[in-house]
Formats: C-alpha cells, sequence, structure tokens
C-alpha cells in the first residue's frame, strides 16, 4: 500500500517507506503539560502506542526567546523522529507558536500543534465570542491564539493574560495549595470585569489547574483546553490517512524526560490515573 500525506497547503508527500502502521506517536513538551495532551489521545485511540519526551531539564520554555523555544522543539522533534513515530503533537502552545510551521515544513511526516484545535474548541462553546486565553509569556506575546481566533471568526473580541507563574507552581505539584490560589486571583482579576464567556487554557499545563480555576471563576465561564480537540484532530488526521494502528490491544505509552524523572513520576500518576507509562531519563 502507498501512504501519501497531503498537507492542507496541497503539498503531498510519500511516506510509504516510514510508515508502521503500529509506529508510535511522538509527543513533546516542555513538561509535565503535555500529559494531558497523552491523556487524551490514550482516551480516543486505546490501541495507539506513544513515546512523550518532556524537557524537563530545559523546563520553563514560556519565560524563553522564540529563538530559543524553536531550537528545543526542533531538537525534541528530532529526537521522536529518529524513534520512527509516525506522527509528532507538539502538545506545548508555546512550542506550537514558535515553531509549528518550521516542523511541519521539516519533517515529512505529519505534525500537528495545540493553538488550532484550542481555538477552534473555544469558538465552538462560546456565546457571545468574547474569549479570554491565559498562557505563557511566549505564547501571549506570540498573538497564536488572537490571530487563529480571528481568522475563524472576525467578530470575536479577544482578551488575553500571561500567567508565568502557573507553571512552575503545576511543576511543583502546588495544585491546590493556598499559593496557587492567590496567584490565580492575582492574574485573573481583571478578567473577571470583562463579559468573557469562555477562557482557553492556552497552554498544557493549565489544565492541571482546572479545577482552582473553576472554583475561582464561577459557572459562568467555559473553560476550554486543547486536550482533547488536539487528540480528536489527530485522530481525523490518522483516519483520513489510513494511519491508525490495526492493533486490538492496548497501545504502549513510554515516557522520557530529560531531567530526574521522581517528581515528574509523582505528579504525573495524579492525573494520568490508570494509565500505565514507562518513565527514563534520557540526556540530549
Ligand atoms: N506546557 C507548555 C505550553 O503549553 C509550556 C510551559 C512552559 O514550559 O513554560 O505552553
Amino acid at each position: 500500500m502507498k501512504y501519501i500525506f497531503l498537507w492542507s497547503s496541497g503539498t503531498q508527500f510519500d511516506i510509504t517507506h516510514l510508515m508502521d502502521l503500529t509506529a508510535p506517536i511522538g509527543i513533546f513538551d516542555s513538561g509535565i503539560g503535555g500529559l494531558t495532551v497523552l491523556n487524551a489521545i490514550a482516551s480516543v485511540m486505546p490501541s495507539e502506542s506513544t513515546i512523550y519526551l518532556g524537557d524537563t531539564a530545559r523546563v520553563p520554555y514560556g519565560s524563553k526567546s522564540a529563538e530559543t523555544v524553536a531550537r528545543y522543539a526542533r531538537e525534541c522533534a528530532d529526537f521522536l523522529y529518529q524513534r520512527n513515530v509516525k506522527a509528532i503533537v507538539i502538545a506545548c502552545n508555546t512550542a506550537t507558536a514558535y515553531a509549528l510551521q518550521e516542523l511541519q515544513f521539516h519533517f515529512d511526516i505529519p505534525v500537528i500543534g495545540v493553538i488550532e484545535p484550542g481555538a477552534h474548541a473555544a469558538l465552538n462553546v462560546s456565546h457571545n465570542k468574547y474569549i479570554g486565553v491565559i498562557g505563557t509569556a511566549g505564547t501571549i506575546a506570540s498573538n497564536g491564539y488572537g490571530r487563529m481566533l480571528k481568522s475563524m471568526d472576525a467578530s470575536a473580541t479577544v482578551i488575553s493574560r500571561a500567567c508565568p507563574l502557573f507553571v512552575p507552581l503545576i511543576e511543583e505539584g502546588l495544585l491546590n495549595h493556598d499559593i496557587t490560589h492567590l496567584t490565580i486571583m492575582h492574574y485573573l482579576h481583571d478578567m473577571m470585569h470583562a463579559s468573557m464567556d469562555t477562557l482557553i487554557l492556552g497552554c498544557t499545563h493549565y489544565p492541571l489547574l482546572r479545577q482552582a480555576l473553576a472554583a475561582y471563576l464561577g459557572d459562568g465561564i467555559h473553560l476550554v483546553d486543547s486536550a482533547q480537540t488536539t487528540a480528536a484532530t489527530l485522530h481525523t488526521l490518522l483516519t483520513d490517512q489510513q494511519l491508525l494502528s490495526s492493533e486490538q490491544c492496548p497501545g504502549k505509552h513510554h515516557v522520557y524526560v530529560t531531567d530526574l524523572p521522581m517528581r515528574f513520576e509523582h505528579v504525573a500518576h495524579q492525573f494520568l490515573g490508570h494509565l500505565p507509562i514507562s518513565i527514563s531519563r534520557i540526556d540530549f
């Protein structure tokens, strides 16, 4: 069988030589946040295997320059590509904002990011199209969500706020701590006065704060994260390209981290539930 990958731009790649349908899906993030995307992929496509790379030695990406984030993203994607993945998911908004186009151009396998699926999900649930976006300093500075939302619906109003302290709090596992509640109030207080009905969690770490954020924001605001819609986008893509695994048994999930795995392991199990993962450390 011949596998032709067709980008939305119309570019075609013959990837027959690369395609073992049981090959894993590659996923990367700066740290733990992208596991929200892994979790969603594993529940939508249980027989797919994955290789996840958390670049914990260099987290956070969100406070670094566009050039640095793009270089890190290239290195992460190269690492996954060398392990013969059949597609790459950039499970990091900051890396998506700064490196998606370059990685799509560079690799001959499908590469998707999280911003387009997140924007799409937000427009679907918002009634008044008054949409808030929170993310890392890098993601907010890139205005990736603002541009994407406006290109999908010119009538949308977008307000955004960088929340740089959220990632370290999450990486420390302080998901329901007083410091975290105070930090949420500090960042979101002003946004509460706007008439937004939807808030995009524009960082894959932030779904871990969903409970704390919902407690502060109340019922009237939809919280949207891109994990589910990214998994759905990937499912459609793999189906269309006939790249879905034909295996019936559950996929295997291996996680690589670039620093000591102990703390990562502890927080990972808090929200991956029973999904079995094996973790090992690598050095770039
Ligand atoms: N989880 C990442 C994101 O979605 C990056 C967090 C960070 O490293 O600053 O942007």
